[in-house]
């Protein structure tokens, strides 16, 4: 069946064009107008489009109201953008475009751009990987790319942001798609435990060793492998797993005989590898050959335009796995406009897995068959309001672990040290600058000076804002000897956030 694409008519031209262009190149076309939404402009035909073309009025309420519905659809959208648009690309990400064409388009660009969207459509429905953002969209090109080859492949991401999808997707596009994919979650096997959990053992090799027993890299030959938290592997292991790498042999736990196996390796990480090795704690020549092909999983609040489509399938799912055969008349209605703005704003640290999770149980408890405001829990409620309120037990409900938990904690803890600073600024009295208020000093000279005293944050007179978060940022870094991961948690931010920081403020 050919793939359905509708074309606005806001630029009648172009529209006319491609539309031709577009049938011409076999694809079952229509032209709509903007104010069109999705279900409209498809009434009686049934299915909903693949792709939609806007080919104008970008900046306009119905086109930005249909891109919406298509985006909570799942339907690609091609944008045209006028020439006079000083920053295309910033445009496409600000309203939500899957892609974008400077005008005047060829309709022949039209055509395979419209071609290269649906192939990446049918991709998303294959490996399950939901999303219009520009982000994933970035994720899904680079997976197309990586799966035919097989060098090695680093997927660094916050915890549930899709890590173990994507490499899962790496293989099932991959050659090596009929043959295993063994997944070895390194943080999850104790130190002791994991060489021969990876390598297998030799019958007798170690006390209950009773039989021979093939290791995780042996039971993946000629697939994948899947080494998920690779930054918690012990440096023993390091060594082993690098000398696989380098010349595709090991050795059972026990065993004489070389064994060698043709095995693809992908790791996962939530923490920064790369971190890792500047602590010393992960080596840099197995670093470097892991990170042959690097992906980024943004986390959820990163890309928040994804969030009602995301709500939306998962109500669906899970509407599907726990319907009431006793009660036909209990059919699950969906969420109200109002719930989905709550969900679309919330904070999500525990990203889409928690998003589902909480999906999950409010679509099984919702009392009115339908997704609430009042459904929703009061802390993921308030995250979207500005601070998160900790309600005792609801950070682990959702499953969010007790790290996050103790960073949403730092995090309240530093917003009132910071409001009890301004509180002081505004009271300090507008003569005689220059009297100190608080306590130490803090050098602003080398942040990682473990000679400077150590002790609280202060403020000076004069201080900005901005000072005072560099005084804190110094001092944290003081305070874990230069741990930046330590700092970051100890602020109570992010890590990319604190290197973001770390750069503003030239302290890297
Ligand atoms: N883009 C996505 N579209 C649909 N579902 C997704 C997407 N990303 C993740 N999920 C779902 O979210 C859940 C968590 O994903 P996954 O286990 O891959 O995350 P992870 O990054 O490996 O997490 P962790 O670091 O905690 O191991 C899974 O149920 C997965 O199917
Ligand atoms: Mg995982």
């Amino acid at each position: 069946m050919a793939d359905r694409i509708l074309v606005t008519t806001d630029d009648l031209e172009h529209a006319v064009r491609i539309n031709a262009g577009l049938e011409a190149a076999g694809f079952d076309t229509a032209m709509v107008s903007s104010f069109d939404d999705v279900r409209q402009a498809v009434r009686g035909r049934g299915l909903p489009p693949d792709c939609i073309i806007l080919t104008g009025g970008l900046h306009e309420t119905p086109a930005q109201h249909l891109l919406a519905s298509a985006r909570e659809h799942a339907i690609s959208t091609l944008g045209l953008v006028e020439s006079t648009e000083p920053d295309a690309k910033e445009l496409a990400r600000d309203i939500g475009l899957t892609a974008w064409l400077v005008k005047p388009v060829d309709p022949q660009d039209a055509v395979t751009t419209t071609r290269r969207l649906i192939d990446r459509r049918k991709l998303q429905q294959r490996t399950g990987i939901l999303g219009e953002s520009a982000a994933i969209q970035e994720v899904l090109v680079k997976i197309e790319q990586m799966a035919p080859v097989t060098s090695t492949v680093l997927i660094e991401g916050e915890s549930g942001t899709g890590k173990e999808l994507v490499a899962k997707a790496i293989h099932d596009l991959s050659p090596r798609r009929g043959k295993p994919f063994i997944a070895v979650n390194c943080a999850a096997i104790p130190d002791t435990l994991l060489e021969s959990e990876l390598f297998g053992h030799e019958k007798g090799a170690f006390t209950g060793a009773a039989e021979r027993r093939l290791g995780r890299f042996e039971l993946a030959d000629g697939g994948s492998i899947f080494l998920d938290e690779v930054g918690d592997m012990p440096p023993a292991t390091q060594v082993k797993v690098l000398r696989v790498l380098e010349d595709r042999t090991f050795f059972r736990v026990g065993g004489i005989q070389p064994i060698k196996v043709d095995v693809r390796v992908i790791t996962a990480t939530n923490r920064s590898l790369k971190d890792a090795v500047a602590l010393g704690q992960f080596r840099d020549d197995l670093f470097y050959r892991l990170n042959v092909l690097w992906i980024y999983l943004p986390p959820l609040r990163e890309r928040r335009s994804d969030i009602p489509l995301l709500v939306r399938r998962f109500i669906a799912e899970f509407a599907t796995t726990h319907s009431r055969q006793d009660r036909p008349d209990r059919q699950f209605r969906g969420i109200t406009a109002e719930a989905l703005q709550i969900l679309a704003e919330a904070d999500w640290p525990g990203n889409i897995r928690q998003l589902r999770n909480l999906i999950e149980s409010m679509v099984v408890l919702a009392p009115e068959g339908e997704i609430r405001a009042s459904d929703i829990p009061p802390d993921i409620r308030d995250r979207g309001r500005g601070l998160p309120m900790l309600v005792p037990g609801a950070a682990l409900r959702d499953g969010v672990g007790q790290e996050v938990q103790f960073i949403l904690r730092s995090l309240v803890e530093l917003k009132l040290q910071i409001e009890e600073l301004r509180r002081r600024v505004e009271e300090r009295p507008a003569a005689g600058g220059g009297r100190r208020v608080e306590l130490i000093e803090v050098a602003p000279s080398d942040p990682l000076d473990a000679e400077a005293p150590e002790g609280p944050v202060i403020y000076r007179a004069g201080m900005t804002m901005a000072d005072v978060e560099r005084a804190a940022i110094e001092a944290a870094l003081r305070e874990t000897r230069g741990n930046r991961r330590k700092a970051a948690e100890v602020l109570g931010i992010g890590e990319r956030t604190l290197y973001r920081k770390l750069k503003e403020y030239q302290l890297a």
